[in-house]
């Protein structure tokens, strides 16, 4: 298994160009399933996920070809409608065709995400949402067996869900009738999904707020060209390593407005921050004080930046808290961080961290791929080397992690093993 070795120290300088969302694109992805039909994906990041959605969309019948950061999709003969364990096992967001294959075939077995690393990560959501559009859902031997064409209906969840958001939007895209889904997600990565449906003939409206009313397509287009939007939760990472390490950087083909909280979160740190259209540049001394944290569904400050965030705090003068609103268990950073020196206890869902002047390398081991960006920044402020194991992980998320941070100054390596 590959690893990293970092040695810590280093300040980052130079440009960062993003990549391409990968929550964005994961369900546009399983949505060109939808209208048979030929598409052109733009900005898309070469990640261990986008493979696996690859190699799923391919089991359906879809006819996939990858390059330059471009994906050519033909879904035009697609004719099996399941997603088999050993993928929806190793990424969630499989269970994103759910809703596609539903509108296409009127059919679909899907089998049910396990737990995860941070504990329990139900789909009951997307379950209850279903069945109130009169599509029949069984479960046996661990597959979820939906049969029948979704029915327009009103749909509110009781707390916003992601997932679940996005398929009912892309099951609604075919259904008989309209469907109005209230306390929807807010989420970037939704509205561009939206935007993806729209562009195959959906009519959409409140994209972007927590009520969206969906009405099908009728008219469909079976040839569409989309671009991807940049991936808000790389750039954040890449923002909150240069505000604890120290140093300046430009980051380039981002999205601003989608990192509000981000940014008014460092700025608080009086970490020195220049907004453009779609670059962001970021300089830090490195020396800031602690602040308290939540996490929130967007606008909020996301839970995908909370472990990043955790090893900013462990470097700040002072002591602080981050609650974790969203997901309660996922602090499976903290154990691997204390490794490295940091001083920092868990009571129910609030972290309580209090800063130290040095961090040191140490073995460590990746759990998930938020919690293993956590890990890259803490062993760039490290004073010595840090060896990171189990980077499948951080392969599922982020692009060419070391060529980014290596472009910048820092001394990161990957061993192939
Ligand atoms: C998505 C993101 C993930 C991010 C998360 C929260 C993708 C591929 N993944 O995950 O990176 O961390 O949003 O921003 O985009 N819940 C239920 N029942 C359900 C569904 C969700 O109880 O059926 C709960 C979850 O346990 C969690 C909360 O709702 O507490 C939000 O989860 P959700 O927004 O659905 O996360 P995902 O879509 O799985």
């Amino acid at each position: 298994m590959d690893k990293l070795i970092i040695n810590g120290g280093n300040n980052l300088s130079g440009e960062v160009f993003v990549s391409g969302s990968k929550n964005a694109v994961l369900p546009i992805m399983t949505a060109t399933l939808i209208v048979p039909g030929t598409y052109k994906i733009n900005h898309v990041p070469l990640l261990r996920d986008t493979k696996t959605m690859i190699t799923l969309l391919e089991i359906i019948g879809a006819k996939v070809v990858y390059s330059d950061n471009t994906l050519q999709i033909d879904t035009t003969k697609c004719s099996n409608p399941h997603a088999p364990y050993n993928l929806v096992k190793t990424m969630r967001a499989s269970f994103y065709v759910l809703g596609p294959l539903l509108a296409r075939f009127h059919h679909s077995n899907v089998s049910l995400p396990g737990g995860c690393a941070w504990g329990p990560r139900p789909v009951d959501f997307h379950i209850k949402a279903l069945r109130e559009m009169k599509v029949n859902i069984n479960l046996s031997k661990g597959v979820i067996i939906a049969d029948g064409q979704p029915c327009g209906a009103k749909i509110g969840f009781k707390k916003k869900s992601v997932g679940a958001t996005g398929n009912v939007l892309m099951a609604a895209s075919k259904a008989k009738g309209e469907t109005i889904i209230t306390n929807a997600s807010k989420e970037p990565e939704i509205v561009s999904l939206g935007h993806f449906l729209i562009k195959l003939g959906a009519k959409i409206e409140g994209l972007g707020t927590e009520r969206i009313v969906i009405n099908p397509i009728i008219n469909e287009n079976n040839n569409v060209e989309f671009d991807v939007i940049p991936d808000r939760i790389e750039a954040g990472t890449f923002m909150i390593a240069v505000a604890a390490i120290g140093g300046d950087i430009n980051l380039r083909d981002v999205d601003p407005s989608h990192l509000e909280s981000v940014i008014s979160h460092l700025k608080k740190l009086k970490i020195c921050i220049d907004i453009g259209d779609n670059n962001i540049f970021i300089s830090s001394t490195g020396n800031y004080k602690s602040i308290n944290l939540e996490t929130h569904e967007y606008p909020g400050f996301p839970t995908d930046l909370q472990a990043q965030w955790m090893a900013l705090m462990i470097k700040a003068k002072g002591s602080s808290s981050i609650k974790e609103n969203i997901y309660h268990d996922r602090f499976t950073h903290i154990s691997e961080l204390s490794r490295m020196g940091a001083d920092v206890k868990l009571n129910d869902n609030i972290a309580y961290v209090r800063g130290v002047d040095d961090l040191y390398g140490a073995p460590v081991m990746c759990t998930d791929i938020r919690a293993s960006a956590g890990l890259v920044i803490a062993a760039l402020c490290a004073k010595s080397q840090t060896e990171i194991s189990r980077i499948y992980h951080i392969d599922r998320g982020y692009e060419n992690i070391e060529n980014k941070f290596s472009i910048i100054g820092a001394s990161i390596k990957r061993i192939i093993g």
